[in-house]
């Protein structure tokens, strides 16, 4: 038996390593969780739910969905949950493209766009990216008539660098008609810039526009699985067709209720984000290393490509310390590596690692 076209090219996706073998303590900073972990009423929900857990879940995860649309004023039929966001960013391409379609993304875009595309047999298209942020003119440059997805992180991953509303209506207004973009918002609780929206306006306003979410960052329920999608009516009508008809576990939907009704939780993880993001690119920033801009809970940090500070040279400095950050040559920069934010002490962790190994 063959696969169809496009699925042996697919790499496997390679998640943030946890384990740093023969450190005493571990910091993973490798997969931008959440330092702070779920809001307790979330755990209480889940082990709430655990009675019930010989009985199928609520298909359509409706009490979830209408917390989601409580919560940002959305219409909850036009909300989907998927097991993550991860399943809706796969199902989107198997929906809206195939053989001899195009889906583009940006170069250094979250790798899974590329792994979707060649799973509904699509070709994946990655557009130039020369300053590590999604460059609109270049997608709309790429664009034909073959052009059927435009995946756009925004905030994305790893570079966490962003693009404003009105760069996004631009590059809405530019796409083919039948092109559906897109937006990945799975950053967007971190963000705090005025001329950024996560996509909720296009995805309401535009029939071709779907926005993703996930539970897996602020809500820091990654091991549950949980996404949503925004969109026009018959986006979902199509994801609801072919996802999974139990696709989200109910200990996983109770879970998500109470952390999506815990805004105050939320409102804390930002904060702690707001303080931590700028004190690791100040001090990563002063022991001579670059970052990037980020509205993220993640930084880049860029080494010298030679010589003995390497990002390779860093990355086992690190590990050896006990601070495990990821590594981003699958996404075209061979020569940095990504930190998430983590707990205080994370944090000091992987300043005083990376301060001893520049010295
Ligand atoms: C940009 C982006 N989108 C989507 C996801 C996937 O999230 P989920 O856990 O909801 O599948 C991630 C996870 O790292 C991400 O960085």
């Amino acid at each position: 038996m063959k696969p169809v076209p496009g699925i042996l090219d697919i790499a496997p996706y390679i998640g943030g390593r946890a384990e740093a073998e023969g450190a005493a303590r571990t910091f993973k900073l490798s997969s931008n969780e959440s330092p702070l972990g779920p809001s307790p009423k979330a755990i209480e929900a889940f082990k709430a739910a655990a009675g019930q857990m010989h009985m199928y879940p609520e298909g359509s995860a409706l009490l979830l969905r209408k917390a989601i649309g409580e919560t940002f004023d959305l219409n909850p039929d036009r909300i989907v949950c998927g097991n993550g966001s991860d399943e809706l960013l796969h199902l989107l391409p198997q929906i809206y493209a195939g053989p001899g379609d195009e889906v583009l993304y940006s170069e250094h875009g979250f790798l899974v766009y590329k792994l979707a595309a060649l799973a509904a047999s699509a070709k994946p298209i990655s557009v130039p990216e020369p300053n590590l942020i999604t460059d609109v003119d270049a997608l709309l440059r790429r664009a034909t008539a073959k052009t059927k997805i435009c995946f756009v992180a925004n905030p994305n991953n790893p570079t966490g660098s962003y693009n404003t509303a009105s760069d996004l209506r631009r590059l809405r207004a530019g796409l083919p008609a039948e092109c559906l973009l897109v937006v990945d918002a799975a950053y967007a609780e971190y963000v705090n810039r005025n001329d950024y929206d996560a996509g909720v306006e296009l995805a309401a306003t535009t029939p071709n526009t779907v926005m993703t979410r996930t539970f897996s960052k602020i809500y820091g329920l990654a091991a549950l699985r949980v996404g949503w999608a925004y969109g026009p009516e018959p986006v979902i009508d199509a994801l609801n067709r072919v996802r999974g008809p139990f696709n989200v576990s109910s200990p996983a939907q109770a879970a998500a209720i109470a952390a999506i009704k815990d805004q105050a939780y939320v409102k804390h993880c930002a904060a702690h984000n707001a303080t931590w993001l700028p004190w690791l690119a100040e001090h990563i920033t002063a022991a001579g290393l670059q970052v990037r801009s980020s509205v993220g809970n993640f930084l880049l940090i860029e080494f010298p490509a030679e010589g003995d500070k390497t990002a390779a040279a860093a990355d086992k400095f690190l590990m050896q310390r006990g601070v495990i950050l990821r590594g981003v040559g699958a996404y075209g920069l061979p020569n940095a590596l990504r930190i998430s934010v983590g707990t205080e002490e994370g944090n000091r962790a992987a300043v005083a690692a990376l301060e001893e190994f520049m010295k």
